[in-house]
């Protein structure tokens, strides 16, 4: 069993009998389809430069649960929100994230390459979507290629704790990545945080994969292409929740609902919430 879910149990088995249940029996439904996090993909990306104030801005006014977030270090130590591991595709710089200095990314247009409505947009630093969007939409953090920068783990623990974002009633913070030693860490690190492991790879859906997942993670988050009904089940069975992506259609969105995933992650949050 997931161990945050063994934590939980005693809880829930404290509730089971309460005059309150009732009220919580059922999963929450909108109309006749299940409830499921609204998940905005760096941003609202499919509208907005992706990792920008601006698309997070727009993302909170589409009404998203979360924003999702790639968090990388500059070569003088800032955290900064970027996707690719090189400036050159959203900026109008060029370099590795890595060997680049923070006054020169922040110095960066990461906006105009989307519209030049968005010209001057800079790179956000990981401090300042904290600070910004916490308690106003949740932050699904993802840790992009950690392996390239050591210690990031205990860098991105510390931001969070400064900011009493570590406890179990955290303001919806969650901490993803592709590499999963990086998550074990992370889940240490704050071990009431919920973490997410990512993967596109089917080898990763197996049953032994899955429990060795569910021993540190809360969330089990594969691309669209792999989900299927039976790796919903098993994910649940497990006690973890499946967040599936990147949704870039109202195929693909209607396709998840159907699949009874837990979150989509998705560029449209309006393919996710038809009140936009
Ligand atoms: O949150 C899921 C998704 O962000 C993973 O892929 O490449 O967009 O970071 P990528
Ligand atoms: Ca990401």
């Amino acid at each position: 069993m997931n161990k945050k879910l063994l934590i939980g149990t005693g809880v829930a088995l404290s509730l089971l009998f309460s005059p309150i249940s009732q009220a919580f029996a059922e999963e929450p439904t909108i109309g006749e389809r299940k409830q499921v996090d609204n998940i905005a993909h760096r941003g609202a990306t499919g509208y907005a430069p992706e990792n920008t104030i601006a698309g997070f801005d727009l993302a909170v006014d589409m009404k998203a649960d979360y924003i999702e977030i790639d968090v990388q270090r500059s070569k003088d130590g800032e955290l900064v929100v970027i996707h690719d591991t090189s400036v050159d595709r959203t900026t109008d710089g060029t370099g590795k994230v890595g060997d680049l200095t923070f006054d020169y990314l922040r110095s960066l247009d990461a906006g105009s390459w989307k519209g030049e409505q968005f010209a001057g947009e800079p790179i956000p630093t990981f401090e300042e979507i904290l600070d910004r969007y916490h308690g106003k939409v949740g932050i699904l953090i993802e840790l992009k290629a950690p392996e390239l920068y050591p210690g990031i783990e205990e860098q991105v623990a510390d931001k969070l704790k400064e900011r009493n974002l570590d406890k179990p009633q955290n303001e919806k913070i969650i901490i993803q990545s592709f590499n999963f030693e990086s998550m074990k860490t992370m889940d240490q690190l704050l071990p009431k945080v919920p973490i997410g492991v990512l993967t596109s790879n089917r080898a990763d859906t197996t049953a032994e994969a899955l429990q060795e997942f569910s021993a540190y993670a809360d969330w089990f988050n594969p691309s669209y292409g792999i989900v299927t009904e039976e790796l919903v089940n098993q994910v649940h069975s497990l006690g973890m929740q499946i967040g599936s992506w990147t949704v870039r259609s109202q195929e693909a969105a209607d396709f998840l609902f159907e699949m009874e995933v837990d979150a989509i992650i998705t560029d449209y949050p309006d393919y996710v919430d038809p009140r936009n």
